[in-house]
């Protein structure tokens, strides 16, 4: 199996699926850390092998997604931070599931009602949002990426490219992860500050999905850096 960090560079949003079912060994080892992760994230991730509806609507068919023959549904009970640990904890499985030699995509533009129908009752638990799983027709492509400079700021200079002289290796190599990280319409609205006593600050600078975005991009700049970031 590929280190997680091979597949953070290799995972690529993917939007056509083969009409290849998921084999059952595959589906334990995704349901035990699914597990772990809710256990860890106090969360309800749920994984469907049958996606049913969830990425039926109009743009979903359009996009490709319609052919996912999975579905991960990701929901907890409703706090502050639930968008930001779902994108940690997700990206976690995401970057697991792209081990098992799966492709994904995050997908915000999911049926919701449809996507409820999947999951065991629970009440009170709101539904953030879905992930795409399947075998990829492709494994899809690199993209356009912001910056070092576009996202960071070092030691309270908000002019980057000076900053980026005085960073220390793990902060670049941190930030290079946080890049790779998918964000909704690939819109990386994020800041990361490097603080003059060494500790990293996420700032999230709205958006749609802008929260778990921030939870996913967090996990890359951690597994990249071997550092944590508040
Ligand atoms: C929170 C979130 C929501 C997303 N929603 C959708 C979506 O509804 N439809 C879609 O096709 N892609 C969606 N994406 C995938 C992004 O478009 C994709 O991650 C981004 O363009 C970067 O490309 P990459 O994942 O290949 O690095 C979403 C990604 C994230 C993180």
């Amino acid at each position: 199996m590929i280190s997680e960090k091979e597949a953070m560079i290799q995972r690529h949003s993917v939007r056509n699926y083969l009409d290849k079912k998921i084999e059952e060994d595959k589906i334990a080892l995704i349901q035990e850390k699914i597990g772990e992760l809710n256990k860890e994230g106090s969360l309800n991730i749920h994984f469907s092998e049958d996606a049913g509806k969830t990425f039926r609507s109009f743009l979903s068919r359009m996009s490709g997604l319609g052919s996912a023959p999975s579905a991960i549904i990701c929901s907890g009970a409703d706090s502050d931070d639930l968008e930001q640990r779902v994108g940690y904890y997700g990206e976690k499985l995401v970057l697991y599931i792209q081990q098992l030699g799966l492709n994904t995509c995050w997908v915000g533009m999911f049926s919701r009602k449809q996507a409820e129908k999947l999951m065991p009752a629970e009440n009170g638990e709101r539904t953030v949002i879905a992930i795409a799983v399947g075998y990829g027709e492709t494994q899809g492509k690199a993209r356009k990426t912001k910056s070092f400079e576009d996202v960071t700021e070092v030691f309270g200079d908000a002019d980057g490219a000076k900053g980026a002289e005085q960073a220390p290796d793990w902060f670049r190599e941190g930030v290079e992860a946080a890049l790779l990280a998918p964000t909704a319409m690939n819109q990386q609205k994020f800041t990361i500050c490097l603080n003059k006593d060494g500790s990293v600050e996420l700032i999230d600078n709205g958006g749609v999905f802008s929260r778990v975005d921030l939870g996913i991009v967090k996990y890359h700049f951690e597994l990249g850096s071997g550092h944590k970031a508040l």
